[in-house]
Parts: structure tokens; C-alpha cells; sequence
């Protein structure tokens, strides 16, 4: 059963999820403080905190959120097997990490789900505001113990596109009472599997817990419609096309093309259509200027979801030096954001940075692909004695090509996972010495002389002072 969302408090001002960790808990939080929505990214969530713990954990924050883990004896056992007090020998030598599966190890479930609730917990510690956790439909291993952890925690919104997320609300409603569930994983040649996952291989024994909201994000009415008419969902985002990360094609698009997508009006959602369903909305995409949220509300959206102005400030969880370096540059006219047509294995327009000595900043034909070590953007296929294989079309050429993959799939493919791990400071080590770059994704604007409240740098309050909203949360009618 889902709550009658108009019966509570709704956020006019979202900050939006941002993988990897570049919406970390320490943004949202700071959000939060403010009674507006903070929203975590749960996007490779394990990955993330086993980095962080093998770099020493330093100031003891995710210790404090193992131990308000409600199964002590697993906390302590995955804090042991990923910490280590010295922090890294040599920058980027991590020990290596498994990649999701149809069933992973349960160590790995564990890590995910502790990992998931700690971002929250951490998140949530103040709060004012509610915290919202963000996930990919398009990586579905993972999505059934990030959501468990973040359950745990009390998150009190679930943010999903990238996707038609038709199934998570109903695994919402088991998991808030405990019951084993099964995610349908889409393979390549347009079969499905199942993806399991039990939480009583958590230990825990637990009342149900609390029925967070579900918020699509989508870039169309259509599937606002689509969506409402299957039920579950509270609320919708509706992302323009210049928001950060992946990007709706614009109508008509081929994704062999190699040209810089181009939008026009037919791309816009009808908002008209999307008011009639009778949920709360939000806006997204550009909202960055202190009209944008009058205009949101004329058009009846709730509020507006901000991202990339939250991005380059000073409480965002992207590099420090890097964050610097790119804010710089944009402040200098020195970079720009492209759209870019097939960087992502994942075949859908995505926004990089052309920042100089960024993967962003080399051109198409220099551009790297890796040794695939995080695996997050993998696709399912099936091999030819029936049980599935993962590949990525961002992978070693050989490799791709061995596992069935299709040659044109190939071209000007670049490595994101490793990229965006790295800009959230977390860069492996090459085989040929040095560190992976990083590769940062934003949205269209880049005017951030606006924002800055110290010298030549903004934190996430002069976001929100700059766009004149109120302290929230606030009630709508
Ligand atoms: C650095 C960055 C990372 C993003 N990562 C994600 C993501 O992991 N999941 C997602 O749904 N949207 C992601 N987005 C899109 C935002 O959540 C948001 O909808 C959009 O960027 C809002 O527009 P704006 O950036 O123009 O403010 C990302 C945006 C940025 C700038």
C-alpha cells in the first residue's frame, strides 16, 4: 500500500541524485539541513564505501554508521574486511572488488546493504528535510539490497529513472516487511532472468519497516502515463534535456549517429498531460535561476530538482583539487558540456565535461577503454549453453567481441564506471602506471559566478539562497 502523497509535506527544492558519490551524504545532509530534499546516489554504492574504508576512513564516519547497523556481528566482520587504518600504500592500488551477478556472494550482498544504509544513516543524522535515495533502473543487480540498506535506514524517498521502473514499488513493499523477492533482469536478446534476493541473509529480526515514496524520473508524458496507469508510484521528476548524465535521445535520433544529439519542442514533455494524472511533480533540468521555481509551480509542478549547480560546490562529493580545477575553468569560459552521442556503453546521450586532462577532454578518436573493473554499466547476455554472461560495450575490444558483442557497437565507446569512480576520488591504478582519469559528467550551464558566496568557490546554501527558496519543507494544498 502506498501513501496518500498529498496528504503530507511535499519538498519544493530537490537535490538530485548524482552517481557516483558526487551526491554523497555530506550534500545531502547539508540539503537537508536546509528542509529541503537531500538525495544520495546509490549508483555502485558497495563499490564506493569499500573504496573509502580501504582509504582509512579516517575521520571514523562510517565506523559511527556500522555501529548503528542493526546486526553488529555483520557490521564489524565487513568493517574488517575492507578497512585498512594505514589507508592506501600507493594511490589507486585497491584490492579488487567482485562485480554484481545473478548471485553474488553473500559477502557482497552484506557490503551492499550496509553500504547503502550507511549513506542514508549518515545522510539522515540531523536532518530537517527528507532524504531520498537515487538508483538506475538500467543496473538492476544491485538495486534489490541498495534498497533493503537504504530501508533500513529510513529513507524516506526512492528516486529511480534511466529506466521504466514498473517493478520497484511492489519490491518496495515487500522489502519494508522483510519478504525475499525477485527482480527481472533484461538480458540482450530480449529474455529475461530473475535476480533473487533474500533479506533474512541479513540476520536481522525486524518489525516492517516504513514505506518510503517512489518518484520516477522520466522525460516523457507517455511514460508518466504509463507508469501511473501500473501503479506504486507517488510522484514523477520530469528531466528536461539539459540536465546532467544520461539524456532521453531526442525523437528521431539514430544512436549510431556521431553527431552531438539536437533537441527541439517535440522533446519536451507535455506538462499539461503529466498535471492530469494527479501526482506531485518536480522539474528538472536548468530550474538553476531564482524564477525557476515560480515557473515550475505556474506549470503545477511542486518544485524544481537541482543538480548541477550542486555539483561544483563546495559540499559536493566530487575531488576536491578536481572540483576546483573544473569550476575554474568553467568560471574562466575554459570548458564546456557536451552531449555526447556514443561515450556511454549504455547507447543513450550523456553529458561530459570537456575538461583538459579529464577523459571528457580527449577527443572521440582518443578516447580509453579499460580493463572493465567495476562492471556497473554491463549488460546481460546469453551464452550459448543458456546461463548469462555480462559485457560492456566499453570494454577491451577482444574481450567485447569474444562474448558475442556486436563490432558497431564498439565505436567511440569510452570507459564511464572507472571515470566517475575516479572524479569521486577514487581512481584505480593503470596496469601502465598512474591512475585512471576522470571523467565528469554535467549539466548544460556552467554560469556558476552566480553562486559564489567565498572567493572564486560556492557552497550548497548559496545554491538555495541564490534560488531564493524558502526554508522547506512545505505543505501543498
Ligand atoms: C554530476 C551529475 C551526476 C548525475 N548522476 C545521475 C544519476 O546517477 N542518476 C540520475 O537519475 N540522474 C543523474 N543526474 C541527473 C540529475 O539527477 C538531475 O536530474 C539533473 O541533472 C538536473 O538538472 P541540472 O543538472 O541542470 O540541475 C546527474 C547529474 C549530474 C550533474
Amino acid at each position: 500500500m502506498t501513501k496518500d502523497i498529498s496528504k503530507i509535506d511535499l519538498p519544493i527544492l530537490i537535490q538530485g541524485g548524482m552517481g557516483v558519490s558526487i551526491s554523497s551524504w555530506k550534500l545531502a545532509r547539508k540539503v537537508a539541513r536546509r528542509g529541503h530534499m537531500g538525495v544520495v546516489s546509490g549508483t555502485a554504492i558497495e563499490r564506493v564505501m569499500a573504496l573509502r574504508l580501504q582509504e582509512g576512513d579516517e575521520d571514523g564516519q562510517i565506523r559511527r554508521a556500522f555501529d548503528a547497523f542493526p546486526n553488529r556481528e555483520l557490521a564489524n566482520r565487513i568493517y574488517k574486511r575492507w578497512h585498512n587504518p594505514d589507508g592506501l600504500a600507493e594511490p589507486g592500488q585497491y584490492k579488487g572488488l567482485t562485480m554484481y551477478g545473478v548471485n553474488p556472494p553473500q559477502h557482497f550482498l552484506e557490503l551492499t546493504v550496509i553500504a547503502a544504509f550507511t549513506e542514508v544513516w549518515l545522510a539522515k543524522e540531523e536532518k530537517a528535510g527528507p532524504i531520498g535515495i537515487n538508483l538506475l533502473e538500467k543496473i538492476q543487480a544491485p538495486t534489490l539490497p541498495v534498497l533493503y540498506g537504504a530501508l533500513l535506514a529510513g529513507v524516506d524517498y526512492v528516486l529511480m529513472g534511466a529506466g521504466i521502473p514498473r517493478e520497484i514499488p511492489g519490491h518496495m513493499d515487500q522489502l519494508c516487511q522483510h519478504q525475499s523477492c525477485s527482480l527481472r533482469l533484461n538480458v540482450d536478446d530480449g529474455s529475461t532472468e530473475s535476480i533473487p534476493f533474500d533479506p533474512n541473509v541479513i540476520g536481522l529480526n525486524l518489525p516492517p519497516l516504513a514505506r518510503p515514496q517512489f518518484l520516477a524520473i522520466i522525460s516523457s508524458h507517455v511514460l508518466a502515463m504509463a507508469l501511473a496507469r501500473s501503479g506504486g508510484v507517488d510522484g514523477f521528476i520530469v528531466e528536461g534535456h539539459m540536465a546532467g548524465g544520461h539524456n532521453a535521445p531526442p525523437r528521431g535520433w539514430s544512436s549510431d549517429s556521431n553527431d552531438e544529439p539536437v533537441y527541439g519542442p517535440r522533446d519536451n514533455p507535455d506538462l499539461e498531460r503529466v498535471r492530469k494524472l494527479g501526482k506531485p511533480f518536480w522539474l528538472a533540468g536548468a530550474q538553476n535561476h531564482s524564477e525557476a521555481l515560480k515557473e515550475a509551480q505556474a506549470a503545477g509542478a511542486v518544485g524544481i530538482q537541482v543538480d548541477t549547480a550542486f555539483a561544483f560546490c563546495s559540499d559536493s562529493g566530487m575531488d576536491k583539487n578536481l572540483r576546483k580545477r573544473a569550476l575554474s575553468a568553467a568560471l574562466n569560459g575554459t570548458t564546456r558540456t557536451i552531449t555526447e552521442a556514443r561515450g556511454s556503453p549504455t547507447g543513450f546521450p550523456f553529458k561530459t565535461l570537456d575538461l583538459e586532462d579529464t577523459e571528457g577532454g580527449r577527443p572521440a578518436e582518443e578516447r580509453k577503454r579499460q580493463v572493465c573493473i567495476h562492471g556497473c554499466l554491463r549488460s546481460a547476455y546469453r551464452k550459448e549453453d543458456g546461463s548469462i554472461g555480462w559485457r560492456c560495450a566499453s570494454e577491451l575490444e577482444s574481450t567485447f567481441l569474444t562474448k558475442g558483442g556486436e563490432e558497431g557497437e564498439l565505436t567511440d565507446r569510452r570507459c564511464v564506471c572507472n571515470g566517475l569512480l575516479a572524479t569521486a576520488g577514487h581512481p584505480h591504478a593503470m596496469k601502465e602506471g598512474g591512475v585512471e582519469l576522470p571523467l565528469i559528467t554535467s549539466g548544460a550551464y556552467l554560469d556558476f559566478e552566480r553562486f559564489l558566496n567565498e572567493k572564486d568557490d560556492y557552497d550548497a546554501d548559496a545554491v538555495i539562497d541564490l534560488l531564493g527558496i524558502p526554508y522547506g519543507p512545505m505543505a501543498v494544498a
